[in-house]
């Protein structure tokens, strides 16, 4: 076992408002291995950005530790960290030249010209920008720039690299170009990394394993896939992706599943988050993504479920159903568009086909905030 990068342990944060107590971040606890690459996802709010305040420096914990390659640097200053930090505002200096803005750090720290100038080179190089070193930040492309706060970062070689919403003021293309840019660079320089965003495109593309947070608390850490096919809790389930989420009753477990009567009178068994054993009559939700779900024209097709078109709309690639199962259930169903088949028309009669294996039994009170 090699050390963690870094770890939290039981970490919390509470701020005082007013007369208010604010518990922004409560009972953290993550170990992050060299050269990982983690995003922190949640809801605006839930604790992210406090959480990479503390990590950095900037903000001490209220209770527990924080260790950074094994030493614990709870109430160690920022600036003796080594940490790199791109902030959401990575503000250039407009007065000075893309070489000072990358230089500027390493001149603070006193380094020998010579060597600044040869790092300048080299990160400005790893962003694909060596070409643009005499230019000034208004004479840069908004993704430049961003390359150039990157670049600024890099060159002081931080053993850990930490960035909230760094992407969020750039438009819709060049966000998802910079996601791959950065995460080819993080990789090829092996920097363990932490990354914020509350949006889960980014998370469950960049990541290699995602922190999902919900009132400062963990509600989930995993691989995107884990985040994606055994969310813990209806919250992760649902802000994870789309979830149909039927809420009943269980009616019984074995072997792993559990099963229950679902709208319709149709009998259905699916695994249970974590693998969780329910005991009978457990409230609980079960859980549906609706690109598992297929459609038939025939409403009597065995094993399928009966429900009426509420809606179908066409996005090109496939075509979202909204299905009316009665008794006020309704379902999401994203289905594959094919140009040889008719689309099932609002009002019209079909059979719901569930793949059983991808649902899930999510019990209700299982640490819903
Ligand atoms: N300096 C502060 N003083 C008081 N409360 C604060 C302070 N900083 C943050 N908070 C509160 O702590 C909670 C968590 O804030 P934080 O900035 O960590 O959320 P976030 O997950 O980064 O949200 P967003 O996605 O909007 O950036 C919020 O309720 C916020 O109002
Ligand atoms: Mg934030």
């Amino acid at each position: 076992m090699t050390t963690p990068a870094l770890e939290l342990q039981h970490v919390a944060k509470v701020f005082r408002k007013d007369r208010d107590i604010v518990r922004a971040v409560d009972d953290v606890t993550l170990v992050v291995e060299k050269g990982e690459f983690i995003t922190f996802l949640g809801p605006s709010g839930c604790g992210k950005t406090t959480t990479l305040r503390m990590i950095a420096g900037f903000e001490l914990p209220t209770e527990g530790r924080i260790l950074i390659g094994g030493r614990d640097m709870t109430n160690i200053p920022a600036n003796k960290r080594g940490i790199g930090f791109v902030f959401q505002n990575y503000a250039l200096f407009p007065h000075m030249s893309v070489f000072h803005n990358v230089a500027y750090g390493l001149k603070s720290r006193g380094e020998d010209p010579g060597r600044i100038r040869e790092k300048v080179g080299n990160a400005l190089e790893l962003v694909g920008l060596a070409q643009a070193v005499h230019r000034y930040p208004n004479q840069l492309s908004g993704g430049e720039q961003q390359r150039v706060a990157l670049a600024r970062v890099l060159a002081l070689e931080p053993s850990l690299l930490l960035m909230d919403e760094p992407l969020s003021n750039l438009d819709a293309k060049l966000r998802l170009h910079m996601r791959t840019e950065i995460r080819r660079l993080q990789k090829r320089l092996g920097i363990t990394c932490i990354y914020v965003t509350h949006d889960q495109a980014e998370a469950l593309t960049m990541a290699d394993r995602i922190m999902v947070m919900q009132k400062g608390k963990v509600e989930q850490i995993g691989t995107p896939q884990e985040i994606y096919n055994h969310p813990r809790t209806l919250f992760v389930a649902d802000f994870i992706g789309q979830a149909n989420a039927i809420r009943l009753r269980t009616s019984g477990y074995a072997d792993g599943k559990a099963w229950a009567k679902v709208p319709g009178g149709w009998q259905l068994a699916a695994r249970t988050s974590g693998g969780t054993i329910l005991e009978k009559g457990t409230e609980a939700a079960l859980v549906i993504r609706p690109e598992r779900i297929r459609l038939e024209a025939d409403a009597q097709a065995a094993g399928t479920l009966a429900a009426t078109v509420a809606a179908a709309t066409f996005v090109g690639s496939h075509v979202e159903y909204e299905l009316d199962l009665g008794e006020g259930n309704t379902l999401k169903a994203t289905v594959p568009y094919d140009p040889n088949a008719r689309l099932h028309q609002e009002g019209a009669r079909v059979g719901v086909r569930i793949d059983q294996e991808s649902a899930l039994f999510i019990p209700i009170e299982a640490k819903q905030g």
